[in-house]
């Protein structure tokens, strides 16, 4: 991965460990040299992640649309475990992070890459009807969240795309258990294989 982009990768605040952003990269740039579909990432926070990822679709020319609605989740807000008092708006009582998100990719020189869509994951699949080449699910943490985006955008992976599914925890000490029971449930639909495991992140392949 180009390094300039490495550096702002791991520079941007966020949730995403070195080695799993570069197996986001490494899985993203083999897809799309396959197929050139648009990407979906679900939680774009401050770009973190999208910065992986949209390395990979600008040297493929293909295009990441990253989705959040920008005020934070539940485990983001006043008072909870994942709260950053720097990206909290007094005005909204809520978080914000498309500033700095939309920061993160112009100084990557990915803004003709990485397309950000603001509002609810899931009224955004309503209204999708795309094929894709790899969807990253990364957005609220609660089951209703969780698996609400598997349901509402895993139609959309075309054949031989790919599934990533980050934070996966079987033991709830170590995380909540929603992105294992979205992982289960792709798993045991027959539609997805599991390829690989980096880490948090699972990769999924449709069959
Ligand atoms: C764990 S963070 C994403 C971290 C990011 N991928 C990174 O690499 O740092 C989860 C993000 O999902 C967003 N989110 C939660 N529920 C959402 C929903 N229903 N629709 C859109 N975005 C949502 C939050 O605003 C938050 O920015």
């Amino acid at each position: 991965m180009n390094e300039e982009l490495l550096q702002i990768a791991k520079a941007t605040k966020g949730f995403m460990p070195d080695d799993e952003g570069m197996a986001l990269y490494n899985y993203a740039l083999d897809m799309l040299s396959m197929s050139r579909s648009p990407m979906i990432e679900i939680g774009s926070y401050c770009g973190k992640s999208s910065v992986y990822l949209g390395a990979a679709a600008k040297e493929q020319r293909s295009v990441l649309f990253s989705i959040d609605h920008h005020r934070g989740s539940e485990e983001n807000q006043l008072g909870w475990e994942h709260h950053d008092p720097e990206l909290y708006d007094p005005t909204t009582e809520k978080l914000e992070t498309l500033p700095l998100f939309r920061k993160t990719i112009t100084l990557a020189k990915l803004d003709e890459s990485v397309i950000a869509v603001i509002g609810n994951s899931k009224t955004v699949s309503r209204y999708w009807n795309i094929p894709i080449s790899l969807l990253f699910i990364d957005g609220g943490h609660s089951l209703f969240e969780a698996m609400g985006d598997y349901l509402g955008w895993s139609q959309f992976i075309q054949r031989d795309g790919l599934l990533l599914i980050h934070d996966v925890f079987e033991d709830e000490s170590q995380g909540g258990r929603a992105p294992y029971e979205v992982f289960v449930a792709a798993t045991s639909s027959k539609s997805f294989k599991e390829i690989d495991t980096v880490g948090s992140l699972k990769v999924l392949k449709k069959l």
